[in-house]
């Protein structure tokens, strides 16, 4: 331990040279017996009184010649036991490989400035491990907390993550992971963060349901995609539109997207039967027999039958900031799903360009549905301008993915702030421009994160520096839990209300198919007969 600038710091080594270290872009740390240190922990080599070198642990290995193969298989071969690991021994040592990130100036506990690094950190300076607030500093995350987003903690420390909402929301988020890492309990611990700061109001695409609890808890509102909630027709774009109006001959088409335009162009609402009357017009004018104008207008007509084309929401006066609006999707089908995104954020866009919501966050699920990765298709228009505008109007999409391949890879780039859980190799290839300055080390780690871990990266204004955080435990009901498998067996057993046609003793065969007494027989004729029913 030392004290510097008022701080208790604790001592992990001293830099040593050789392997090319140390140099602007490796610096070997010779660790003091007993240290442990983690990829991606930060510390600090005093370089002069009050002026330190910022290091971030990239790897470590241990230098051991008492355990090389021909050494350890000697020992073997006549029966003597290895050296203890904690054996303190003169040729064992361990190195940490680390990166200069930058430099700071200590001349108090308030007293940190921060910097790039710029001088040579010479072999010989100690080595502190950096923590508390001078390491919030260096992550730009000495935040006041009626701007700070807290969303857990750097990975293997006490020490919290706080981002700063006034730069972080005004860009997108990405959230990427494989299936059950835990996305969507992180997409929860930010819509908690963002309610509490009580600044942009959020809108979430629930498609399994995850957020019904939460929204309550929250003190927001669900809204039922098709009941409770419909989008209207002019926030639509003509691909939606063609998505769910059924085959039409080219003719009719060309009847249909005409009329569409032009009411679209006047810049006002328009129902089903306002297009349905322009229709008549823009046939007349094209030619179009009054056959071909009732064709056309019969597969539009179909479209009064639409769960989620109607008059929208008065979002004015649902909206304001800390508001949480769950929009529970369950039971759409895919195109509904696309038209609902699709013109929802539209309208959002649209309504905050005006400033007549407050400042907004969208957040989406599985993603990969909306911006699909080939421009083909309804899909590609779906979110595309939410992206490319948003961030100009305080418009914050939060896109979650398990499926980033899928994904168009400009949209994934765009975004600023990314959360990345554990992914397979090949889908990490498909996200490789988010990294930001996160080393080779920590990518190659990315396939092996527990659950609930995730490398957080972003810009110098948002995330200064890569590093691993693990999520804060949540405060409202995560909806998305994985189902207990016997619960679920035994609720549907209690529910048939009889024990199963098939639940004899465990024979080797198909209980009670091959029946070895009547009993059996009756079961399964039973069972089949039900079944046929
Ligand atoms: N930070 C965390 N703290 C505690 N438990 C967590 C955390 N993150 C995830 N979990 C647990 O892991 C489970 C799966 O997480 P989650 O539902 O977020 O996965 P997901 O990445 O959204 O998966 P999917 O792609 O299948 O939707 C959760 O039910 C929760 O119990
Ligand atoms: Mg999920």
């Amino acid at each position: 331990m030392s004290d510097i600038g008022g701080i208790r710091w604790e001592r992990v080594g001293q830099v040593v040279a050789g392997q090319g270290s140390p140099s602007f872009l490796e610096v070997l740390v010779l660790l003091d017996p007993g240290v442990e240190i983690r990829p991606g922990e930060y510390c600090m080599a005093e370089i002069d009184h009050g002026f330190y070198g910022i290091l971030r642990v990239r790897n470590a290995i241990e230098v051991n010649p008492y355990e090389n193969p021909s050494h350890a298989h000697l020992r073997r071969i006549i029966n003597i036991p290895h050296m203890s690991p904690g054996t303190n021994l003169p040729r064992r040592y361990v190195v940490a490989y680390t990166e200069p990130v930058g430099e700071l100036r200590i001349e108090g506990p308030d007293n940190v400035t921060y910097g790039p690094p710029q001088k040579l950190i010479p072999a010989g300076c100690v080595v502190y491990k950096m923590s508390g607030s001078v390491l919030a500093k260096v992550l730009g995350y000495s935040v006041p907390d009626d701007r700070a987003l807290h969303i857990g903690y750097l990975y293997g420390t006490n020490e919290p993550v706080k981002l700063n909402a006034f730069e972080v929301l005004p860009r997108h988020i990405l959230i990427v992971g494989t299936t059950g890492s835990g996305k969507t309990y992180l997409l929860g611990v930010i819509v908690e963060e963002i309610c509490k700061l009580k600044l942009f109001s959020v809108v979430n695409i629930d498609f399994h349901g995850d957020f019904i609890k939460a929204a309550g808890e929250l003190d927001g509102i669900n809204l039922k995609a098709g009941k409770e909630l419909t989008v209207r027709f002019r926030y639509l774009e003509e691909p939606e539109l063609l998505s769910i109006l059924p085959y039409m001959h080219e003719l009719h088409r060309d009847i249909v997207l005409e009329a569409f335009r032009e009411l679209k162009e006047a810049d006002r609402d328009f129902s089903i039967d306002d297009l349905l009357r322009k229709m008549d017009e823009v046939g007349r004018r094209l030619g179009a027999s009054d056959h071909s104008i009732h064709l056309a207008k019969t597969r539009v007509a179909s479209l009064k039958r639409s769960r989620i084309i109607g008059r929208g929401i008065d979002w004015e006066k649902m909206l304001e900031p800390g508001k949480f609006v769950n929009i529970d999707c369950r039971g759409l089908t895919h195109s509904e799903l696309q038209v609902l995104v699709g013109a929802l954020s539209r309208e959002l866009l649209a309504l905050r360009r005006e400033s007549v919501i407050p400042p907004i966050v969208f957040a989406v699920d599985e993603a990969h549905l909306f911006i699909p990765r080939k421009e083909e298709g309804a899909g590609v228009q779906v979110l595309r301008e939410a992206i490319l505008f948003g961030r100009h109007y305080l418009f914050c999409l939060i896109l979650v993915t398990q499926s980033p391949m899928d994904i168009d890879g400009r949209i994934i780039r765009i975004t600023n702030t990314r959360f990345i859980f554990a992914l397979e190799p090949d889908q990490l290839a498909a996200i490789k421009g988010v990294f930001a300055d996160a080393p080779k080390e920590f990518i190659d780690m990315i396939p092996k994160l527990e659950r609930g871990v995730c490398l957080i990266t972003g810009s110098r204004e948002t995330v200064r520096h890569a590093h691993f955080v693990k999520v804060r435990e949540r405060y409202t009901t995560h909806g998305g839990a994985t189902p207990d498998v016997k619960a679920v067996v035994s609720r549907w057993l209690e529910r048939r209300g009889t024990r199963g046609p098939y639940n004899g003793e465990a024979t080797g065969k198909l209980s009670g198919m091959h029946g070895e007494n009547k009993d059996d027989k009756r079961r399964y004729r039973y069972g089949i007969e039900r079944f046929l029913r």
